[in-house]
């Protein structure tokens, strides 16, 4: 008996797809059919623009879903492609390489180089050793001006990044507002943000915008915050962060962020370790933060809470901050050859509370170390805190004498 080609459409799409998942954390579902981009017209030859051959291989996913493959051996040069199909990804086994920042500018300003729409669900970007070349030495002077992130998401649902290097993004690399995310097996690699030949600019690997992240196994070694956390429950492990910024709470301003976990995680050569900041004369809640079996060498600075970052802006003088920073707890933390042990600078008007240190060892330290806060010599202002089993001794004074 024929079906009625509706019904006969759908049977298809479910029978055509396939569950992809590499944690527990979630599974995705991805639709069978695969196409490959020297199918739709690419060159693959590491000049010509393969954008549209890109696009029509998503588009071609358009009715069941599928992957659109970027074959090994071969470099396809695109401005910005849009994923737009649900249970569709990019299987990156070669290289895509971001154009020329001229040409880039002309073709898709204002574009992300994968843009990730709104409202989509179940998106892979996965590869063998698949490579994302951003050329970022030709954007990062330009602070100013458009520079493109790597991947830009608005509300997509269940996204999941495996296998690939991202080399050199022009700006912040994963910028992702999406409900449900794994990272997994990602490197993330730009120079640092001072004392390089070349420095990158604002070359976050990660802005988490989105609930639900669970990021482990990943090297992130880059120029600004390694992971910027700006949403509720996330969970960073079982990875390494070489140059950057460190594992950044914030900037928040009239945020409410909670169920941060970093654990297992090696550190060399951040700018910070764990830090939190926030800014003046703002509402809003941090809570509920753990970092937990961290290990540190040649960081400058292990520890950094400061309500006052970007005191430069002009916020209103009358407007007392009440945003709060509590129940945050340090655990199992080692660090040598660090430059400073840390800060906790709160405002007066909404003192950080329940800080709690456990086992820090910071071994290259006889005293407690900072950079000089705002108003004076003290490490720890409007903060407090336990120590318990902490090394150098002191931190427990610095919070006792805190005002
Ligand atoms: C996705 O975006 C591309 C490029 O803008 C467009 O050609 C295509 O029609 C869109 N597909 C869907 C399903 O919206
Ligand atoms: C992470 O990548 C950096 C830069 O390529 C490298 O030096 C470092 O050894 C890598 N770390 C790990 C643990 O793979
Ligand atoms: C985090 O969760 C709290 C509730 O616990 C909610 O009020 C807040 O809006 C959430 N924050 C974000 C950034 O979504
Ligand atoms: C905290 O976040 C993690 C990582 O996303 C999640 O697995 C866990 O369920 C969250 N906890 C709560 C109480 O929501
Ligand atoms: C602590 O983290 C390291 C990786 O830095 C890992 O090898 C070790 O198993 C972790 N320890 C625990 C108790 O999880």
């Amino acid at each position: 008996m024929a079906l009625p080609s509706m019904l006969r459409l759908a049977l298809v799409a479910i029978a055509a797809a396939r569950q992809v998942s590499v944690s527990r954390h979630m599974a995705l579902t991805i639709g069978d059919a695969t196409h490959n981009v020297f199918d739709f017209g690419a060159a693959g030859d590491g000049e010509t623009d393969d954008t549209a051959a890109l696009q029509a291989a998503i588009n071609a996913c358009a009715k069941t879903g599928g992957l659109a493959v970027v074959p090994a051996g071969h470099t396809f040069v695109i401005t910005s492609v849009t994923l737009n199909v649900s249970h569709t990804g990019l299987q990156i086994d070669g290289a895509l390489k971001v154009a020329d920042r001229d040409y880039y500018t002309a073709k898709a300003e204002g574009k992300d180089v994968i843009v990730i729409t709104k409202g989509i669900t179940d998106v892979a970007i996965t590869g063998t050793d698949g490579l994302i070349d951003g050329g970022g030495a030709a954007w990062w002077p330009h602070k100013g001006d458009f520079r493109p992130h790597m991947v830009g998401s608005d509300r997509a649902t269940r996204l999941l990044v495996h296998g690939v290097t991202f080399l050199n993004p022009p700006s912040h690399c994963l910028e992702l507002s999406a409900a449900f995310v794994e990272l997994s097996h990602v490197n993330i690699f730009a120079p640092p943000s001072t004392d390089a030949p070349v420095v990158s600019h604002n070359a976050d690997a990660y802005d988490v915008h989105g609930a639900y992240a669970y990021v482990h196994d990943v090297n992130f070694t880059t120029g600004d915050d390694d992971v910027a956390f700006h949403a509720n429950h996330t969970l960073v492990e079982n990875s390494y962060f070489g140059t950057g910024h460190g594992a950044s709470i914030g900037s928040l301003c009239d945020a409410w962020v909670t169920n941060v976990t970093v654990r297992n995680v090696v550190f060399h050569g951040t700018t910070a370790g764990c830090r939190i900041k926030t800014r003046p004369k703002c509402a809003g809640r941090v809570w509920d933060v753990l970092y937990e079996n961290l290990t540190m060498t040649d960081v400058e600075m292990v520890f950094d809470i400061s309500m006052f970052y970007d005191n430069d802006h002009p916020y209103p003088k009358d407007k007392k901050t009440t945003l709060k920073i509590e129940d945050v707890t340090f655990r199992d933390v080692t660090s040598a050859n660090h430059e400073f042990s840390g800060s906790f600078y709160c405002d007066e008007d909404s003192p950080c509370e329940r800080l709690t240190f456990d086992r820090v060892h910071l071994v290259t330290d006889d005293a407690w170390t900072c950079k000089q806060s705002r108003s004076g010599d003290a490490c720890c202002s409007h903060s407090k805190g336990t120590a318990t089993d902490v090394q150098p001794a002191g931190l427990t004074d610095c919070f006792a004498h805190s005002l």
